[in-house]
């Protein structure tokens, strides 16, 4: 099965051509085309993403990542075609939004023939609304104009998904899950804890109840002054600390450590790290590197404890971490060691780290279980949904 995956759920845009073969129990996958453009230097300006330009970004690069992936994968051919009567009529109501868009598609379709390629897979939530639907809406007007099956993904099935594979020479394999399986999601919008018992069906185990972990990460890094988005820096300031030894004058409350549930709580946290940075003042280089350090402590102390807990009450049988704040070194480390010690019964799987944060890779896997089941959306009605939920 060839895939053409698209990702515009944040501030990331990218278009990957994926193959793959094999069933629910194994199956390889190879990317034959990968084009990816992050924003981060448009919205770093802002410190934080802003909805409306990630849509621009988005809308504005679609096609040019299009070509990139297709021609990367060698599926990109010339044509001087004549296009169906109405189409560019219908995809002008599509695309009634995005009319750069618009012009550029029609002009890519007059260009080149209909790729071989068998389904359209894109993410359709959870994310940032008008940044989704731009993918969404490039997404159902491929599908019309090549005549081709649209596969509506989640990006967090995504996320999940793509801590599972493991790398082989000719790109990754997907087998051999043992159920249940707890998924901790840790991104800029979400941290959650999922269990999935009979493969690609979640139930909910436990989640935050203010902010996400990227997002408390990213609101210390501002904070400190540090550059968007915070969470490597502070990552970066608090590995330093790690490399000596001295001791931490600062000490962070540990939120919900104690409550017998799997829920989070960040934001007091965020606040504690505000009251301190008040009354200490300026901050030298090494007390910046403590407060990270001591910030980045606390939250891991956090996540081991939660899910140990969430282990606990589903019998889960393997971990799963995935979404962008599982490239964290000291997270990384924490459950390396945690599961090494305390539960070696218990497989733990991390994504490579080009895996990590949001690609479209990830969503052409989930596509491909998704069209395994047949669960192709209808062109015509298909939408975005910026809290769309696993469970
Ligand atoms: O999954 P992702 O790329 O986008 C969302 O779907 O939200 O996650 C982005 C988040 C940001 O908050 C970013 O600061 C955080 O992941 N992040 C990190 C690291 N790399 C990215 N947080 C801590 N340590 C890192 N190394
Ligand atoms: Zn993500």
């Amino acid at each position: 099965m060839k895939i053409l995956a698209i990702e515009t759920s944040c501030d990331e845009t990218a278009v990957t051509v994926l193959e793959a073969e094999g069933d629910e129990a194994s199956a390889d996958f190879v990317v034959r085309g990968n084009a990816l453009l992050s924003q981060i230097d448009i919205h770093r300006e802002y410190g934080g993403v802003f909805p409306a330009i990630a849509k621009r970004e988005h809308a504005k690069n679609l096609v040019p990542l299009l070509a990139a992936s297709l021609e990367e994968a060698e599926l990109l051919c010339g044509s001087t075609r004549s296009l169906p009567d109405g189409l560019d009529a219908k995809l002008g109501k599509l695309l009634e939004r995005e009319p750069e868009l618009h012009a550029a598609l029609m002009e890519f379709f007059k260009e080149s023939e209909v790729p071989e390629i068998d389904v359209i897979a894109v993410t359709r939530g959870p994310g940032l609304e008008p940044a989704l639907w731009v993918g969404v809406n490039f997404a159902r007007a491929l599908a019309i104009a090549w005549q081709k099956p649209v596969v509506p993904v989640s990006h967090m099935e995504g996320h999940i998904l793509s801590s599972l594979v493991t790398k082989t020479e000719a790109g990754y394999r997907l087998s051999n899950v043992e159920l249940p399986l707890l998924a901790l999601l840790i991104s800029g919008g979400h941290t959650e804890l999922v269990v999935m018992n009979e493969w690609l069906s979640y139930e909910l185990v436990g989640q935050t109840r203010d902010d996400a972990i990227g997002e408390a990460y990213d609101k210390v890094a501002r904070m400190m002054n540090l550059p968007y988005p915070g969470g490597p820096e502070v990552s970066k300031l608090a590995e330093r600390d790690r490399e000596d030894v001295r001791t931490n004058p600062f000490s962070l409350p540990r939120p919900m450590l104690d409550a017998q549930n799997c829920d989070f709580s960040f934001s007091g946290l965020k606040t504690a790290v505000m009251y301190l940075l008040k009354s200490h003042g300026e901050l030298s280089e090494i007390d910046k590197e403590q407060l990270a350090r001591a910030f980045e402590d606390t939250v891991a102390e956090v996540l081991v404890k939660k899910t140990e807990r969430a282990i606990s009450e589903t019998g889960a049988r393997t971990l799963a971490i995935g979404g962008g704040v599982s490239a964290n070194v000291n997270i990384r480390r924490e459950f390396i060691k945690h599961i090494e010690n305390e539960r070696p019964d218990v497989t733990l799987c991390i994504p490579s780290v080009e895996l990590t944060g949001d690609n479209a890779i990830m969503i052409g896997i989930a596509g491909f279980y998704r069209a395994l089941r047949k669960e192709f959306g209808d062109v015509e009605t298909l939408h975005a949904n910026g809290n769309l939920s696993l469970t």
